[in-house]
């Protein structure tokens, strides 16, 4: 059985201390009692100490966007993971495509950076998924088969089961055309088969795959409810704690 996560991504929308220690009070109460779905919320580099001063005592998990994969050094505008650490970051999400697409992360980087975190036990949740064009010619399987490759290469079984993956139509972010429930799945099925050959059936089958893309309250739930899709990883939506908290209830809903 795996435990669904849903995590926000506030991307670079929401960055006073203010108006992230608010939104956060307001979410808490809400998610009191949810313990079988777990929570990341991952803020822009410069609130995760506000953040984290009101999440310590809570289940909820605060989440990083990005990070280097170095410790320290000459590196004028990157973060390192040991910072990260050090001011009560759990999570980190690598490759998200507006990474891959915006500032050109390559699939070698991204596998540099998980391999990275992984060995300071940071949590990773690493995104992968096609573009429209690649969609509509049909490469979209192609795509994700040559990302899950190069992204998890060299990685033991040990430390992909410690990976959460995205599956995030680019073509489905922050444009509201979320992926019908079915061509997720397809995905979902598709990535599980992948990495039980590249690994085994008993690893693929723990490994959480979360769908990305336009997640809103009410379409969550019907694509939480598909058996490969075990959560998600939540943009816009997650900007508000109403918002963010129906799709948290609807990832409970989906396992009982
Ligand atoms: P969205 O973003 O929910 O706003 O589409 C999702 C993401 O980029 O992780």
């Amino acid at each position: 059985m795996r435990k669904p996560i849903v995590g926000g991504n506030w991307k670079m929308n929401r960055g006073t201390p203010n108006e992230t220690v608010e939104m956060l009070e307001s979410l808490i109460p809400q998610v009191e009692g949810i313990d079988s779905v777990d929570i990341v919320i991952a803020t822009p580099f410069t609130v995760l100490t506000s953040a984290y001063k009101v999440l310590k005592n809570t289940d909820i998990k605060l989440g990083a966007q990005n990070m280097y994969y170095k410790d320290k050094g000459a590196y004028t505008g990157e973060i390192s993971p040991q910072f990260l650490k050090e001011i009560g970051v759990e999570f980190v999400i690598l490759g998200h495509s507006e990474r891959r697409d915006i500032f050109k992360e390559s699939d070698a980087l991204i596998n540099k950076k998980l391999k990275k975190a992984l060995s300071m036990n940071l949590k990773t949740i690493v995104c992968i998924g096609e573009h429209l064009e690649e969609r509509e010619t049909g490469k979209a399987k192609d795509i994700i088969q040559y990302q899950i490759n190069e992204t998890f290469k060299d990685l033991s079984k040990e430390e992909m089961i410690k990976t959460v993956i995205a599956y995030e139509p680019i073509w489905a972010i922050g444009t509201g055309k979320t992926a019908t429930p079915e061509q997720a799945e397809e995905i979902h099925m598709f990535i599980r088969d992948l990495l039980s050959l590249k690994f085994d059936k008993e690893t693929a089958d723990s490994i959480r795959i979360q769908y990305g893309g336009s997640i809103k309250p009410d379409n969550a739930e019907d694509l939480f409810n598909k058996n490969n899709i075990d959560g998600g990883l939540v943009g816009g939506a997650s900007l508000q704690a109403n918002s963010f908290f129906q799709i948290i209830e609807a990832a409970d809903k989906s396992i009982r």
